[in-house]
């Protein structure tokens, strides 16, 4: 008779095996994609599949013509004690007897498509590169002179099909005793990248353990410091930490540290290990606020702007300070945690930092790109991540241009009189009263409008403690709109503005936002300086913007999307008020979230993800905006608010 016909959906995949096939061999030998850690030992429970058809082996029948092996008793003792769901097989345990159809549910592919619990929808695929691998390695043996890890390679290359195996000194000590501790069955977390080098032992422990592996995707910025703990498996994020970064002291924004590090013999050291530091506490925490041990956290990916690149590695970024700009490397690293010194994880677990496109324009901008895909777009997308330094991209399927612009941090709430960072309590969103001038307000961490009823009881445990950066764009336009401030950001005097709200600040005038009698706080006013400060950084971010469409030669962006965690937060009503971003329609802007971040968490789950932002990154075009003329006229140009240019009319009301 002819060997049975078996066919997997959803890929398709087909061909005849011989009777008695396992479903697991059967999809390795057709390159079906079905997962398994415990290489068909029928205790990982990875390679389950759903039969739709066709005739197996079944469940503990151990005697009789259908009685092939001893596996149907493994797939059995494996449902007494830990359950199979209706329908379900265990790929490794169950034969194909007769023509079948098979289908491969999706956790139980390890290319999977996991779409992301976030308000972006992209999906993340996952094709990690650290994955476990479970193996059985033959005893030592008098005759036969090969050390445990040769034997340990031997046995991955066998069963797992692993190339040429390499690991570091400790990791190579920790062999022979996992082996003996295990009887010769250990767990191994095998690492092999999309680059096609040798694999890389990163852990190895004894028996046969089938728990998650994790990665943490950070985002490094000047300001803040995020980490995603992602399940390496599914791709899904179980907790997320952020802190400062505490390289703030040394200095407010880049060229400040950078000035730090060149005055100061071992000011750089000094910065590297602030960071570094900070990194270790960040990662213990996330690990500890998802209840992960952080041994089991074997990978990284890092994003970070050119100078907290160099700083993180340690590098001198001196360079970077001054044209032409040159850094130390520019593309990707792999590193191990322990050449960074991340104390919390794993000596072994292996650090992917995203390459850098220039010597301003990093790798927050190449991860904003990955997670963007706009080269991939037939329309024309502007996209800004706004922070310290804003990084803007420009482009479509025929090109793509990238800029940063030193926006400093008032877009974060800093250098602004009762600026804050973004926390409850902080002033997030402004309407003022076209007649009376009157600002209502919505705090951080509180649904109420001020003047709602019930706001000041909503609000009794934080107070009204400052106004963070999208509650200061929003002051900002809201005051231009009410006539509080002129075209060129001058705010007027009570009488001019017809404003009691206004008073005397010096020799300038400040708008009361919010007095504070109702709330029993201080008063949160916007001063005539916080409103210069507001104009720089938002004149930087559209001179940038404009910068890159003089490049391109277009005077209109079809769409614009807003990047970072201030991004995400901020009306983009407002900020074409404000003018921080070329004229387009209301509805054409978007928010991104925080790209960077999304984009190191792609690229921390997907070896090809790796491949695309490198590859990506070759392609794109780097504009100057430091040596470029054309970008100190639209600078100036653009102080004026909403900007020189017509305003879209319908926006002033
Ligand atoms: Fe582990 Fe089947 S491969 S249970």
């Amino acid at each position: 008779a002819q060997d049975p016909l078996v066919v997997f959906t959803p890929s398709g995949r087909r061909g005849r095996v011989p009777s008695g096939t396992t479903v697991l061999s059967a999809a390795r030998m057709l390159g079906v994609d079905l997962d398994s850690v415990c290489g068909g030992r029928g205790i990982c429970s990875k390679c389950q599949v759903a039969p739709m058809s066709g005739t197996f082996a079944k469940h503990g029948i151990t005697a009789g013509p259908e009685a092939l092996s001893e596996q149907n008793a493994v797939e059995a003792r494996y449902d007494a004690k830990r359950g199979l769901a209706a329908g379900r097989r265990l790929g490794c345990q169950a034969q194909i007897l007769s023509d079948a159809v098979i289908d491969v549910p999706p956790e139980s592919q390890v290319h999977r498509q996991v779409v992301r619990k976030d308000a972006d929808t992209h999906p993340v695929e996952t094709d990690p590169a650290t994955r476990l691998m479970m193996v059985e390695v033959a005893p030592a043996d008098m005759h036969a002179p090969e050390g445990a890890f040769e034997r340990l390679s031997a046995a991955l290359a066998n069963e797992w099909a692993v190339g040429t195996l390499e690991a570091d000194l400790p990791m190579l000590a920790a062999v022979p005793a996992a082996l003996e501790a295990g009887g010769g069955r250990v767990t191994c977390a095998v690492f092999a990248d999309h680059r096609g080098g040798p694999a890389r032992l990163t852990e190895i422990r004894p028996g046969l353990l089938a728990d998650g592996i994790f990665g943490l995707a950070i985002d490094l910025g000047s300001t803040t410091i995020a980490a995603h703990l992602t399940d390496l498996a599914s791709g899904s994020v179980v907790a997320s930490a952020g802190a400062m970064n505490p390289q703030i002291r040394f200095g407010e924004d880049l060229m400040s540290r950078v000035s730090y590090a060149m005055m100061t013999p071992g000011g750089a050291a000094e910065m590297t290990l602030a960071v570094r530091t900070a990194l270790g506490t960040l990662v213990a925490e996330v690990a500890a606020d998802a209840g992960v041990a952080p041994e089991r956290i074997l990978e990284a990916t890092i994003v970070c702007n050119p100078v907290m690149h160099h700083l993180l590695l340690g590098l001198d970024p001196v360079p970077l300070g001054q044209a032409p700009f040159a850094l130390a490397v520019s593309d990707s690293l792999t590193l191990s945690a322990r050449d960074l010194d991340l104390g919390a994880l794993p000596d072994a677990a292996r650090i992917y930092v995203l390459p850098c496109i220039a010597g301003h324009v990093g790798a927050d901008a190449a991860a904003v790109a990955l997670a963007q895909r706009l080269d991939l777009r037939d329309d024309l997308s502007l996209v800004v991540d706004v922070g310290t330094n804003a990084e803007i991209l420009l482009g479509n399927r025929d090109r793509v241009l990238a800029c940063s612009s030193p926006t400093g941090p008032a877009f974060e709430g800093a250098q602004i009189t009762c600026g804050q960072r973004a926390a409850p309590g902080a002033i997030e969103a402004v309407r003022i009263d076209t007649e009376t001038k009157i600002a209502r307000v919505r705090v951080i961490g509180c649904p109420l409008w001020s003047d709602d009823p019930g706001f000041a009881a909503a609000i009794a445990g934080t107070g009204i403690t400052g106004i963070c950066g999208s509650g200061i764009v929003e002051a900002v336009a809201e005051m231009r709109q009410a006539g509080v401030m002129d075209a060129s950001g001058l705010i007027g005097s009570p009488e001019a503005t017809g404003s009691d709200r206004v008073r005397a600040d010096g020799r300038t005038w400040e708008y009361v936002l919010h007095d504070g009698s109702a709330t029993g706080g201080a008063p949160i006013r916007v001063t005539q300086n916080d409103v210069r400060a507001i104009q720089l950084a938002k004149s930087a971010l559209y001179a940038g913007a404009r910068l890159l469409m003089d490049e391109m030669g277009v005077d209109r962006v079809d769409r614009v999307v807003l990047a970072g965690a201030f991004g995400a937060h901020i009306s983009p009503l407002h900020a074409l008020v404000l003018g921080m971003i070329p004229d387009v329609a209301p509805d054409a802007v978007t928010s991104a979230g925080n790209a960077a971040g999304t984009g190191a968490r792609i690229a921390l789950c997907s070896r090809a993800a790796r491949a695309e932002v490198e590859a990506i990154v070759g392609r794109i075009t780097k504009v100057e905006t430091a040596l470029a003329p054309r970008f100190q006229e639209h600078f100036v140009a653009a102080n004026a608010i909403p900007h020189a240019s017509e305003p879209c009319p319908e926006l002033l009301r």
